[in-house]
């Protein structure tokens, strides 16, 4: 399942490469009339299916996916909380999630904190910081990976440093929530060192936000 599909990145993509089914989730109706139109270009129609709904009050029943993605869906949304639980709920107890999210970096001064909001997304800034939020909505993040520098030509603001764009995986809780911070925290400061991650929104902008 990828949630706010709009006009299918990545769920056809994801479908195309490996094969799987997908299920594309977005509010707007017009996206997903673009994306079915994608899916039936690239022969994947009888393997992708699109529902209109909230991510938050997903119309499916619990444990249905074994797998779930949504880029850039929670920086342009209010309650983060909800489809992270909503995706918790409908999700196997053994599968896994990936998302991609813009935020702004934390413990800025208070003016550059201003700028950020103004390059931000429209719900760019979070209450609760990511690895929290997917701890307390019963998510161990497995990888985390600070793509910012790849995206540093696309944004002034990503390239000061005043937002990042981190890809998160996780999996279900199950048991005792161990503790993730300390464990991730090195290798995702090896991996910003990578700066050739730009081909995700290079690709996604090229392919995916064009009509067919
Ligand atoms: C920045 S676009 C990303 C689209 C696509 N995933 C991509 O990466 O190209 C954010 C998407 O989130 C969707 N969205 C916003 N609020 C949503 C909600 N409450 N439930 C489901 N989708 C939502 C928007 O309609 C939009 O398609």
């Amino acid at each position: 399942m990828d949630v706010g599909a709009g006009s299918g990145w990545p769920g056809l993509y994801f479908a195309k490469e490996t094969g799987c089914d997908a299920v594309l989730v977005d509010l707007p109706l017009s996206e997903l009339r673009a994306a079915r139109e994608r899916a039936a270009h690239d022969r994947i129609s009888d393997r992708s299916r699109v529902a209109v709904a909230d991510g938050s009050r997903l119309p499916f029943r619990d444990g249905s996916f074994d797998a779930v993605s949504h880029s850039e869906v929670l920086c342009c949304l209010e309650d983060k909380r909800g489809v992270l639980e909503a995706c918790r709920r409908v999700i196997r107890d053994d599968g896994r999630m990936v998302f991609i999210v813009i935020w702004i970096t934390p413990g800025l001064s208070r003016s550059d904190h201003k700028r950020a909001l103004q390059a931000a997304p429209s719900f760019g800034e979070t209450e609760t910081d990511y690895p929290t939020l997917l701890k307390q909505t019963g998510w161990t993040v497995t990888d985390w990976l600070d793509v910012s520098a790849g995206y540093g030509s696309w944004n002034g603001s990503a390239k000061e440093g005043l937002l990042r764009r981190d890809i998160f995986v996780a999996t279900p809780t199950l048991g005792l929530d161990p503790s993730i911070a300390d464990s991730i925290e090195p290798k995702a400061a090896k991996l910003a060192e990578n700066d050739n991650r730009g081909w995700v929104c290079r690709f996604r902008t090229e392919r995916y936000n064009r009509p067919v």
